[in-house]
Parts: structure tokens; C-alpha cells; sequence
């Protein structure tokens, strides 16, 4: 018998190890991706089999901003649901899945759970105090309850008089400087300065003097920096070693910036609670009906609020004016009959009213409402998760804990809910027949049951009274430099907008 070399033994150890283990990796890996694509309960899902495996693909258009584009891209190809991710699924069948998604637990869905806001998709709040965006059921309609006397028509019509303020400096400092300068003007920052002027108001008592200085103010420049963080959280959630990889997947700075901002939003949210100013502002009246009826909010609560309410109730309505301007402005026959409108049912500037533009422009309510459909400020789908026991969803049985959304953008431009999706056509909302099997209900940009947007009246003002007093005022004109606008945003959970360069000439009358 040869004698065992000792020797040898020893040095052919480490690659039996490692052969073991590479190919062990090997089973796990092939036994993994047989599971995901073929016994996977969203196995039966459609969507493509690299999307199925990894969440890579996905991550990599979240970084890029492109999610809205692949996601539209991928229900051109698939159809109504998609499996976009390992665990996510979106949805673009309006009719069905925002009832079952968002909707209110009555008729068919009698018993059934609430799917809840999935905590990979919103980030945390940076007090610990969570705004009614993020709370649970039951802290949400305590914070709504509350909230809400801010936003009735009552309070609407009581704060005319402030929105009214912003619109007109807004329409006088335009004209100051486009009558000094032939250049052409960005008008989403215009748009920005105004919306955001009049949230801060509403909320602190002060604007943030954007339209007076001409400036973005340092703390909006912040949030927009602060709303990279989003994705970031995604990412952290379901990558948590990245965080350790400096700032290669994780955006540091963002998430710095995220904390400033919301130091300055608390200590200006207790500088205004201190003052007395007996005017039906925000914070007026959430603090005279705190503690009514089973609803009540404490002052961290009231903070996070109001950074929701800055960033909600301001970026979004801002966007979709901007929106609006470029796409009137391609479509030449659509502005001309806005204009005709405007023009032609108020006489003079005055008369431009919250009520007098509500009564007589029903042309321009459909062109808004258009742009809603065409350029959503919200594109991407807010994801909530299919609760224990699983659900369906269009059809779908899903497992508990799948992430799922219906993708507005997506769903919007789908020639599934709408004919000629690409197509600009406010007539579509004004009941033309060639439009009669349009899927409306699938439209629902302020989002859809217990916690859709609780701006929308105060949205649905601001546009029209700034639309009706911008078209009356000025011609537009589109900059060739930024033609090709729309193809140019980008999406990091809210549109990141280019320049939209206007040339901004005073309408003189006699
Ligand atoms: C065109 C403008 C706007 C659009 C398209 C829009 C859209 C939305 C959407 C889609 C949601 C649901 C988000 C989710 O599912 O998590 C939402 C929620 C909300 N929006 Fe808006 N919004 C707009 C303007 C405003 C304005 C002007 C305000 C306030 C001043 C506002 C305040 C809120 C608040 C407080 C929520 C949270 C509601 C809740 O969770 O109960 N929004 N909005």
C-alpha cells in the first residue's frame, strides 16, 4: 500500500472547499431562479425573467430616473399587470385596480383588508412622527380628521383673497421683466416661485419671497435636493449593505439635506403656532379644531404635515402648469381656443374670480384636465402591499406582501384606457364621441379612496386662477431650445424638469 502523502491532503483541502461551495452556489442559484419563474406565486405574472430574478434592473432606472419610462414601456409589451421587480407588481387597468388597490372597502370588496402603504417605497419621517402620507389607518383618519377643516370649500373661498395676491404679483413681476428684457423666461421656476409662495402663507404666515426677490429661496432649493433621498430609502431597504459603499449607491448628501430641511420646516411650524394672526390660513385652523371630534395631532405630528403639505401642495401643481404651458404651446389650435375662451368671457382682469372662472371656462378645465392625463405631477405608481392571506388584483392572485401600484403615467398613455394616447385632446373630457370609449374612471391622478390628495380643490383653484390670468395677460411662445422638453424630464418618484423656456409678450389692450 503507497503511503498517504500528508502533503498533498493538505494542499488539495482548500480547493475541495471551494469546489463544494461553487457548486452548491450554482444549485442555489438555479433552484432560486426555477422557483422565481416558474412556481413563484407572481410566476404567472407577466414581464421579463431578468425582472423576475433581480431587482438590479429596476434599481438601475430608479438611479437613472427612468422608472416611469420602463414601466410604460414594459406595459406596451405585457399588458395590464406587470412584474416589474421580484416582489412588485404595476398595474395600468384603472377600472379595476384602483378599487381594489386604493379603493374603500364596500360592495365587492365588503370585509376585505386595506392593502397599507408599503414602507420600501415612502421614506420615513425625519422626527419620528409620522405625516398622514405614511401613518397607518388608524393615525391617518385621527390626522385627516384635523387636517381637513384647512381644506373645505369654506376655507377655499376664505382664502381667495391670498391665492389671488400671489397670482397678481406673479403676473406683475412677469410683466416687469419681460418688458425689461427680450429674453425668454423659465417658467418653471415662475411657476415653482408662485405655488410655493402661497403654501408658505397658507401654512407659516409668510411666503418664502420667491416672487419678490426673483429667487428660489435656499430651503426649496434644499427639498428638491432632499427628494433624491427617496430612492435612496428604497434602495437602503432592500440593499442594506450599500450603505456601506460611500456614495455609490447611497446619495449621503440627500438624505443630510432631507434632516436640514425639516429642522427649518419645525421651527418655522412653531414660530407660526406662537404668533396670533386670526386669518383662515392652514395652520389657523388646524389648530382651532385640534382635539375636536376624535381628531388630534401633536405639534410633531402638525411638522411633518407640514412638510408634506409644502412639498405636496406646491411641487405638484407647479409641475402640471408647466406641463400645461408646453403642451398648449405644441398645440397651437388648443391654445388658440383657450385663449379665445379667456379672452373672451372675462372683460376685464378683475373680473378674473375663483367663481367667475369656475362658471365660464369649461374648455380650460378640460385642457387641465388633459394635462393631468397627458403629464400626471404624480407618474409613477405610489406602492402599497397586498395584506396577510394575499389578494387579487386584476385578475392576479397576489401573495401577502407583494408590492403593488397602478402606474399613472403608464396607465394614462395606454391605448388600453384612451384612443390616441400620444394626442393632446382636451375634447375628450368635454363628451366628443370620438372619445366615448375612453376609460375615464382609469384616470385618477389626485390618487383614489380614504387617502387620495387632500388638495385637490385647492389644486383645481390655483391652476384655473393662474391659467385664466397668465393666458389673459401674455402671449406665449415656446423657446426652440426647449422643444423637446417633455423627452427631457426625469422621474425621482416627481418629475425632475428641465428648463421650459417661454417668450413672455404683455397683451396691450385699448
Ligand atoms: C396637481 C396637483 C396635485 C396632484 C396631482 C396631487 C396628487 C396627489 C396624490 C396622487 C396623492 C396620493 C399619494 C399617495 O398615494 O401616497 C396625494 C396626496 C396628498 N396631497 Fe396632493 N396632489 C396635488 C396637489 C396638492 C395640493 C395643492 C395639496 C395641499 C395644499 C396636496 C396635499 C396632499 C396631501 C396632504 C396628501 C396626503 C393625503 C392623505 O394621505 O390622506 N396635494 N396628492
Amino acid at each position: 500500500m503507497e503511503p498517504i502523502e500528508l502533503e498533498s491532503v493538505a494542499a488539495t483541502k482548500p480547493y475541495m472547499l471551494f469546489g463544494t461551495f461553487a457548486a452548491l452556489s450554482v444549485v442555489y442559484v438555479l433552484v432560486k431562479t426555477v422557483h422565481a419563474l416558474y412556481f413563484h406565486p407572481l410566476s404567472k405574472v407577466p414581464g421579463p425573467k431578468i425582472n423576475a430574478l433581480s431587482r438590479i434592473p429596476y434599481v438601475r432606472h430608479l438611479l437613472a430616473g427612468t422608472t416611469v419610462h420602463l414601466v410604460n414601456d414594459l406595459h406596451a409589451k405585457y399588458g395590464d399587470g406587470v412584474r416589474v421587480s421580484p416582489n412588485e407588481v404595476s398595474f395600468i387597468n384603472g377600472e379595476t385596480s384602483f378599487q381594489e388597490i386604493y379603493g374603500f372597502r364596500t360592495g365587492k370588496l365588503k370585509g376585505k383588508q386595506n392593502f397599507q402603504k408599503d414602507p420600501a417605497w415612502y421614506a420615513p419621517p425625519m422626527n419620528g412622527s409620522p405625516s398622514i402620507l405614511v401613518a397607518n389607518d388608524a393615525d391617518h383618519s385621527r390626522g385627516r380628521k384635523t387636517l381637513s377643516h384647512a381644506f373645505s370649500e369654506k376655507a377655499l373661498a376664505d382664502q381667495e383673497g391670498l391665492l389671488q395676491k400671489y397670482v397678481d404679483q406673479l403676473v406683475n413681476r412677469l410683466k416687469e421683466v419681460t418688458s425689461a428684457s427680450p429674453e425668454p423666461v423659465n417658467m418653471v421656476k415662475w411657476y415653482n416661485w408662485t405655488t410655493f409662495d402661497v403654501i408658505a402663507d397658507l401654512l407659516f404666515g409668510e411666503p418664502f419671497g420667491c416672487l419678490q426677490d426673483l429667487r428660489t429661496h435656499k430651503y426649496i432649493d434644499l427639498l428638491f435636493k432632499s427628494l433624491k433621498a427617496f430612492r435612496m430609502f428604497y434602495i437602503m431597504k432592500y440593499f442594506p449593505l450599500g450603505k456601506y459603499l460611500g456614495n455609490l449607491v447611497v446619495d449621503h448628501q440627500a438624505i443630510a439635506d432631507r434632516k436640514e430641511y425639516q429642522t427649518w420646516i419645525s421651527s418655522q411650524a412653531s414660530k407660526r403656532r406662537a404668533r396670533d394672526m386670526q386669518r383662515p390660513d392652514f395652520m389657523e385652523l388646524i389648530m382651532k379644531h385640534n382635539g375636536e371630534k376624535g381628531g388630534s395631532l401633536t405639534n410633531d405630528e402638525i411638522d411633518s404635515n407640514c412638510n408634506l403639505i409644502i412639498t405636496a401642495g406646491s411641487e405638484t401643481t407647479a409641475t402640471l402648469l408647466s406641463g400645461c404651458t408646453f403642451l398648449l404651446l405644441k398645440n397651437p389650435a388648443v391654445y388658440q381656443k383657450v385663449k379665445d375662451e379667456v379672452r373672451g368671457c372675462f372683460e376685464s382682469y378683475g373680473d378674473i374670480t375663483l367663481d367667475a372662472v369656475n362658471r365660464s371656462t369649461p374648455y380650460l378645465l378640460a385642457t387641465l384636465q388633459e394635462a393631468l392625463r397627458y403629464y400626471p405631477p404624480v407618474p409613477c405608481g405610489f406602492e402599497r402591499r397586498v395584506p396577510s392571506g394575499g389578494d387579487v388584483v386584476s385578475g392576479y392572485y397576489l401573495p401577502e406582501g407583494t408590492a403593488v401600484s397602478v402606474s399613472h403615467f403608464p396607465a394614462y398613455h395606454s391605448e388600453k384606457n384612451f384612443r390616441d394616447p400620444e394626442e393632446f385632446v382636451p375634447e375628450r373630457w368635454m363628451g366628443d364621441p370620438k372619445y366615448a370609449d375612453d376609460k375615464r374612471s382609469s384616470h385618477q391622478p389626485f390618487s383614489f379612496g380614504s387617502r387620495n390628495c387632500l388638495g385637490k380643490n385647492l389644486a383645481f383653484a390655483e391652476m384655473r386662477l393662474i391659467m385664466s390670468k397668465v393666458i389673459w395677460s401674455f402671449d406665449f411662445e415656446l423657446d426652440p431650445r426647449s422643444d423637446n422638453w417633455f423627452k427631457e424630464n426625469r422621474v425621482m418618484t416627481l418629475w425632475i424638469k428641465p428648463e421650459l423656456a417661454v417668450h413672455v409678450k404683455e397683451v396691450v389692450r385699448d
